[in-house]
């Protein structure tokens, strides 16, 4: 599938990740004058934000969201923020009103989840219909999940709202999320997709299967995203098996 690039290793997937991230923000400061760019949380992302953080942009046209969040405070060394933060943002001095962070202050993971929904919704000034992301960054679980979409939980088949709040999945940490649905995601002009590891083999072998299926049929999260634009996914050999 062409959607699909295999690498020796995660700094391959890094390197070309970083090219690819610059070529959209490039395409999208040319055609509307910003990027409005959907950051992934774990692990995987560090080596990407730490190769973008030492290039050249026009980093004031950046926008940056975060397409999932655990639900703990955003010093916390478990907050996807965090990461986004020390690896990237600090370096690229972005100022605050370039930088949307779940607000996981609110009382509850719920009312976090509404609160973002709204953030997105008045960002994108209310327009009708889904907001469309230039670019949707995301990982993949050994369980298949992508985001915080974890398999037989309620937010992944979540249809009616932008940003919902999830129960912990069976991977850790096992506090409650806050997460764009499916529906937010599949809007997006494109999805990046990184997946490194062999813990990730057997979960992109389902994935692989998925992308022959229609979403309904796919029997993974991350089987289950079809932007409306650009899939790719970059994975190691490990992952591809
Ligand atoms: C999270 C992430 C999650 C992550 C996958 C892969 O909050 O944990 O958003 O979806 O992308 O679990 O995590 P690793 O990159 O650490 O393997």
């Amino acid at each position: 599938m062409d959607n699909i690039k295999v690498f020796a290793d995660a700094d391959g997937i890094a390197a070309a990740a970083r090219d690819y991230v610059l070529a959209a923000a490039q395409r999208s400061i040319a055609e509307r004058g910003v990027f409005n760019l959907v950051l992934a949380g774990g692990s995987t992302p560090r080596k990407l934000y730490e190769q973008l953080a030492q290039q050249t942009a026009d980093w004031e046209k950046w926008q940056f969201f975060m397409g999932d969040e655990r639900y703990v405070p955003l010093d916390d060394e478990r907050s996807n923020q965090k990461l986004a933060n020390d690896t990237l943002l600090s370096a690229l001095a972005a100022n605050i009103d370039q930088v949307h962070a779940v607000p996981v202050d609110q009382p509850t993971a719920e009312q976090a989840a509404m609160e973002y929904e709204k953030q997105i919704r008045q960002y994108f000034q209310d327009q009708a219909g889904v907001p469309e992301f230039d670019l949707i960054l995301l990982g993949m679980g050994s369980d298949g999940h992508t985001a915080s979409l974890f398999p037989g939980k309620p937010a992944l088949n979540e249809t009616g709202k932008l940003v919902a709040a999830s129960e912990p999945g069976v991977l850790p940490p096992p506090v409650y999320r806050v997460t764009f649905t499916l529906p937010l995601i599949n809007a997006a002009r494109r999805v990046l997709f990184m997946a490194a590891g062999a813990d990730k083999t057997k979960a992109f072998q389902a994935v692989r299967q998925d992308l022959t299926k229609t979403p309904q049929q796919a029997t993974t999260p991350a089987g289950k995203v079809r932007p409306a634009g650009e899939l790719l996914w970059l994975v190691d050999q490990a992952a591809a098996g």
